[in-house]
């Protein structure tokens, strides 16, 4: 075999460094297109973000709204969805329950009683007590609230707390009858929520209780009416916790 000349072999290593340095540029350009790329996507990352943020933004304005209206009409009880709210989002906190990041939970609390818009005020502000016609017209709120929610879709999960939260754990709730964990989790702790506030506050025709008398009322209907877990996440928060979510909210 004939061995390459020196001259050859050094066409042939000049050859060899520009082929090394077309593929460096090569790798060069790509990287560059590469890290374009990248900074295109943490753009429209960071856009997105702020799109979503905004939206949920406006979600919760609206919610919050519509939580007002339904307040103002049932004006002695001031803030009690933001409260019963706070006092829910403690106890699924202490639950450990899936899902308290995402907005809809609370969204939930707010609208509770979003179907009394569908009782008349005669009913509503009744000083003295109902007939059975009016209690049954009276009961319908949250079907009637669960209906005004269908079809929004980011408000399904906030539809079921809306129709269930007058289910009772031991099954003679309304308006389904549901029974223990047949009620939907997110219910079951806005129903001990709701009884805290309405325990707690004044009201025209009484004062609000004192917070171990509500405290001992709840205990007592663990299992009745309130799941006993949940009654149990309550048990655990602190006087000095509760008072606090009360006043922030
Ligand atoms: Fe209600």
């Amino acid at each position: 075999m004939e061995l390459p000349t020196e001259v050859e072999l050094v066409r042939e290593v000049e050859r060899l460094q520009d082929e090394l340095s077309r593929r460096e540029r090569e790798a060069a350009g790509k990287e560059r297109q590469l890290e374009r790329y990248a900074a295109d996507l943490r753009e429209t990352f960071k856009e997105e973000r702020a799109r979503t943020q905004q939206l949920t933004r406006s979600y919760a304005a609206t919610v919050r709204a519509l939580s007002n209206a339904v307040e103002a009409r049932d004006a002695y009880t001031g803030r009690h969805a933001e409260r019963v709210a706070a006092y829910g989002i403690e106890i699924g906190r202490v639950l450990g329950m899936d899902g308290l990041d995402r907005p809809e939970i609370e969204f939930g609390f707010l609208l509770h009683d979003i179907g009394k818009v569908a009782v008349p005020d005669a009913i509503l502000y009744k000083p003295g007590r109902l007939t059975g016609e009016e209690r049954a017209l009276m009961a319908r709120h949250p079907e009637v609230g669960a209906e005004i929610l269908a079809g929004i879709e980011f408000l399904a999960d906030a539809a079921k707390v809306v129709r269930c939260h007058h289910e009772r754990w031991d099954g003679t709730g309304y308006p389904d009858g549901l029974a223990g964990e047949e009620i939907p989790l997110v219910a079951r702790v806005f129903a001990v929520a709701d009884v805290i506030d309405a325990l707690t506050t004044d009201r025209p025709y009484r004062l609000g209780l004192p917070l171990d008398e509500a405290r001992a009322m709840i205990s007592q209907a663990s299992g009745a009416h309130f799941d006993p877990d949940v009654v149990a996440a309550f048990e655990s928060i602190t006087d000095e916790r509760l008072r606090q979510i009360g006043r922030e909210a």
